[in-house]
């Protein structure tokens, strides 16, 4: 059961400019399963902590005000071998380099604004859902 979640977070520019729903077909359509999801806003803190490894990175402090400048949606997904499947779904980070039909070359707007987020290991995909969910807000995760 290990790998067949992975964690994403629809980012602030996606739901803002009404592309929560069009980003949600297309995951369903590449037959990923809804195990949990929620509308919340981070905080700086849950942000800084999120994202931990970029710290130090120049690029942090924009991350950092970006993921926090409105409402994200979180969520686990479940698919066979989701990390991977789903990093294939969403493109590369720069969306300039994203291939068409991937999530990011249809709805990021560059490298910072790039609509989605999705886990990079088993093991962060892991760290990332008990981060965001208790075990009574998953379904289908025994
Ligand atoms: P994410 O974690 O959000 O899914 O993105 P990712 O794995 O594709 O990329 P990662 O290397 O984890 O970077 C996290 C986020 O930081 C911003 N970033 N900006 N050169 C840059 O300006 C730069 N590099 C990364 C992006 O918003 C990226 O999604
Ligand atoms: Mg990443």
């Amino acid at each position: 059961m290990f790998n067949d979640y992975t964690f994403s977070i629809i980012k602030p520019n996606s739901v803002r400019t009404g592309k929560t729903g069009p980003i949600l077909a297309m995951i369903n359509e590449a037959g990923f399963q809804i195990a949990a999801m929620k509308m919340i806003r981070l905080t700086k803190d849950q942000a800084e902590s999120f994202y931990d490894i970029h710290k130090g990175k120049p690029f942090f402090n924009d991350l950092i005000d970006f993921m926090t400048s409105g409402p994200v949606v979180v969520m686990i997904l479940k698919h066979d071998n989701a990390v991977e499947s789903f990093r294939h779904l969403i493109g590369s980070t720069d969306p300039a380099k994203a291939e068409e039909g991937t999530i990011r070359h249809e709805f990021a707007v560059n490298v910072q604004m790039n609509a989605i987020h999705g886990s990079d290991s088993p093991e962060n995909a892991d760290r990332e859902s008990h981060f965001f969910f208790s075990r009574v807000e998953v379904f289908g995760m025994e």
